[in-house]
């Protein structure tokens, strides 16, 4: 072998040992996160929306539920027909006349793709369908067969897998692939599961069921017991390629996992092992998007999106992240699309946070003027949850009328 050539082979052998590997990203926003009462949309919100989805880089938009209502056809129709980079997803559960109706909303789709499934738990098969475990197993499998005859990509979900026992979903899903699901969607509906039972039920799929080659193992996580981000990334962990999630984490009861969540985590956890293909400076606005749409306050404390993701009020902190924004910081704001983190000042605030906001507004105090003026500060701000530049800028132009920069 030449010295060229054993060069090449080395930086081939090099590249595939550090290949990240690709993560889909699944958003439901527009369907699992618009089940929530109160957020309903209409066509024109979610055409707006779905086109930001679509600028961000998603891979799957589920636009909604097209047998539910003939709003949400004609939605997930025009989603369809204007929305031409993502694959446009509608779904259906096992039953001819949904599976039809979603395919015929996604006939414009120039990459359609069908979600239909059906509850696999103890829970479901005996109380929503009073039915047997073979004969889901045959409905499961007609329905795919079904959807089959209009478009070839085909997801299946197999309706509270996170109750349901690993061998029979196993033999769920090796049914449903020699059908010819193409996705097969593992959702904890109840979001029930822990990270390591989740993740081991991911392996158990990926190491059990025959033909998994030639699908792809997708998450779909509620957050009942808070447990949704994490139940993803254990799954991603253990061979699962797509991630289910909504801006925000909105959705049933306590939500899904939080799109912007799972993709930060998989952007800085793994050193590049993974990786995803979107713009994340958008998540801000697509945050707020979102949450003005729906109507659907975000909470301050959420991470990443929240109003004090960025926001330090402790003196402790605030002087930590002074003197390094990496002290108090795994994530630079910049990054997903936040100006800037903020000093906010409060009672629990000390004299480098008043130094840093006194000088932000124009007033570089020495330290004598900083003492005096921190003893008539922490007076305020033990009246006041925040004090606000302004109240500050009045503080220091009557203490210090000649200080101001
Ligand atoms: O939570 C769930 O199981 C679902 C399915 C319909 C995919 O939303
Ligand atoms: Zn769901």
């Amino acid at each position: 072998m030449s010295c060229g050539s054993k060069v090449l082979l080395f930086s081939t052998l090099l590249t595939d040992a550090f290949m990240s590997e690709k993560i889909n990203i699944f958003d439901t926003t527009l369907r699992d996160g618009e089940q929530v009462p109160g957020c309903k949309l209409n066509a024109d919100q979610k055409i707006m929306i779905a086109r930001q989805l679509e600028t961000f880089g998603v891979d799957i938009i589920e636009a909604g539920f097209p047998i539910s209502s003939p709003g949400d056809f004609e939605a997930v129709k025009r989603i369809a027909q204007e929305i031409r980079e993502p694959i446009i997803c509608g779904l259906s559960r096992s039953v001819e006349k949904d599976i039809s109706a979603a395919a015929e909303a996604l006939k414009p789709a120039r990459r359609p793709r069908i979600h239909t499934g059906i509850g696999t738990s103890e829970m479901h098969i005996k109380y929503k369908f009073n039915s047997t475990q073979e004969d889901i197993i045959e409905r499961a499998v007609r329905a795919v067969a079904f959807a089959k005859k209009y478009v070839e990509d085909v997801e299946f979900f197999a309706e509270d897998a996170g109750r349901t026992d690993n061998e029979y979903l196993a033999r769920v899903c090796e049914a449903v692939i020699k059908a010819g699901a193409t996705v097969l969607n593992i959702p904890d509906t109840t979001g029930y599961c822990l990270p390591d039972e989740y993740g081991q039920k991911i392996a158990y799929l990926r190491d059990n069921v025959k033909g998994i080659h030639k699908a792809t193992l997708s998450t779909h996580c509620h957050n009942d017991l808070g447990m949704a981000t994490a139940n993803s990334i254990a799954a991603v962990q253990n061979g699962a390629r797509q991630i289910e999630c909504t801006i925000n984490g909105i959705g049933e009861r306590a939500g899904n996992t939080a799109l912007e969540e799972v993709v930060m985590t998989i952007k800085h956890r793994f050193g590049g092992l993974y990786h995803t293909d979107l713009d994340c400076t958008m998540l801000k606005g697509l945050s707020e998007l979102v949450s003005d749409k729906m109507g659907m306050p975000v909470q301050a404390n959420k991470a990443i999106t929240g109003h004090n993701a960025f926001a330090h009020s402790s003196g402790i902190h605030q002087d930590g992240v002074i003197k390094n924004r990496s002290n108090y910081e795994i994530i630079d704001p910049r990054e997903v699309g936040v100006d800037k983190s903020v000093i906010v000042l409060t009672a629990r605030s000390g004299r480098a946070a008043l130094a840093y906001r006194a000088k932000e507004i124009g007033f570089n105090l020495y330290k004598d003027e900083l003492d005096i003026a921190y003893d008539r500060f922490i007076n305020l701000a033990d009246r006041q949850k925040e004090v606000h530049d302004q109240d500050l800028s009045v503080m220091l132009t009557q203490l210090f009328p000649k200080v101001a920069i």
